[in-house]
């Protein structure tokens, strides 16, 4: 027997879960399946699906196939498209936040517009933030729309140093900005891309050395470690046009853990990013004491090339040794996860807002 170590509920506060409409890559259903055994007992689900979230009626659709199919907390983003601005007041009571893609990315979901894109700034009453898919160019910009409308941003997926570098001196200058990282940026560079072909292939793409250290030095100014759980089958994935996106429940924890193991942040700041500060920013309920994850912090093992619970069933990380395991995962007082095995039927948790 290894040790134990009792970590809070794990909330991913980016995640492509594909309801409606992909359900061959993953459903509500094998996403928080993925999701448990990744130690993360709160999702948020992400809009660009098919068709998207952004009319009420889409909403609803998926907020009913969440209810159906959730085996862990879900909350689900509202998207921003090109002509829905007035539905915002309508969409903003039943979702997490506003998701706003400002460059490349999986699916038509985009707003490249000065108009639109301030024309959502203007729309949008909260409470939740608004969550930017933006790179390069795009981070001043929305840092500037921030400045100028005083609405609260949560920047997904930095990648490049010179983007968190920025935001580190919007915080200082005490503009309401958090960001979050995700593992593949921290773990893999542009190197990893040539040997994974299309399978490190990802909107952020993995950047070079630099950037990852990067985003380590300069960890204390990120909020949030979030995965970007992006699925897309093999299949796809070994196709002329690969999509873009790699799964990333069942790797974060294992991932950061290996990372406190080697000295590069403490325990309790893996907790602050995988958990705590999340429930600050999206307003979700407190961690409660019958919710919790225990690991095993010694435990070394390889990731398998196989056996992932996400319908996906590959990883980027398949055959990297990590330090650190998920060992149970008690939800609301339940044995959902226990010894490798899921013990959560879909449809037995809840959906959010
Ligand atoms: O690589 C990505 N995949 N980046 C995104 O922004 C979207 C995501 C997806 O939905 O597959
Ligand atoms: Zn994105
Ligand atoms: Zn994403």
């Amino acid at each position: 027997m290894g040790s134990s170590l009792r970590l809070p509920g794990l909330v991913d506060v980016h995640v492509h879960l594909r309801e409606p409409g992909q359900t061959h890559k993953e459903d509500f259903a094998s996403g928080t399946a993925a999701a448990l055994a990744g130690g993360f007992t709160t999702v948020l689900a992400m809009p660009n699906t098919q068709p998207p979230i952004t009319t009420p009626r889409v909403l609803e659709l998926a907020r009913q196939a969440a209810q159906a199919g959730a085996r862990c907390d879900v909350g689900i983003f509202a998207g921003a498209g090109p002509d829905n601005a007035s539905l915002l007041p309508a969409l903003a009571a039943h979702s997490c936040g506003l998701k706003i893609y400002l460059d490349a990315t999986f699916g038509p979901l985009r707003v490249n517009d000065l108009p639109t894109l301030v024309a959502h700034f203007n729309a949008w009453p909260g409470p939740g933030p608004i969550a930017v898919h933006a790179e390069e160019n795009s981070v001043p910009l929305v840092l500037g729309m921030v400045a100028a409308s005083g609405q609260r941003v949560h920047f997904c997926h930095i990648s490049r140093r010179v983007e968190l570098e920025l935001i580190a001196r919007a915080k200082e200058r005490g503009l309401p900005v958090t960001c979050e990282v995700s593992p593949h940026h921290l773990f893999l560079t542009g190197e990893d891309a040539a040997r994974l072909g299309a399978y490190g292939q990802m909107r952020p793409p993995l950047q070079t050395g630099d950037d990852r250290e990067g985003l380590w030095e300069l960890l204390h100014y990120v909020d949030c470690i979030a995965t970007d759980h992006a699925p897309h089958t093999r299949e796809e994935k070994a196709s002329g046009s690969p999509p873009p996106g790699v799964p990333g429940l069942e790797t974060a924890l294992p991932l950061m853990l290996t990372a406190v193991h080697a000295g590069r942040l403490t325990l309790p700041r893996l907790i602050e990013l995988m958990s705590s500060t999340a429930r600050h920013i999206f307003g979700l309920p407190a961690a409660e004491s019958d919710t919790f994850v225990e690991v095993d912090p010694d435990a070394a093992w390889r990731f398998p090339e196989r056996g992932w619970y996400t319908r996906a069933g590959w990883s980027p990380f398949a055959g990297r040794e990590a330090r650190g395991r998920v060992v149970s995962v008690r939800l609301r007082g339940r044995d959902v996860f226990l010894d490798g095995k899921l013990n959560a039927e879909p449809g037995t948790s809840r959906v959010l807002f």
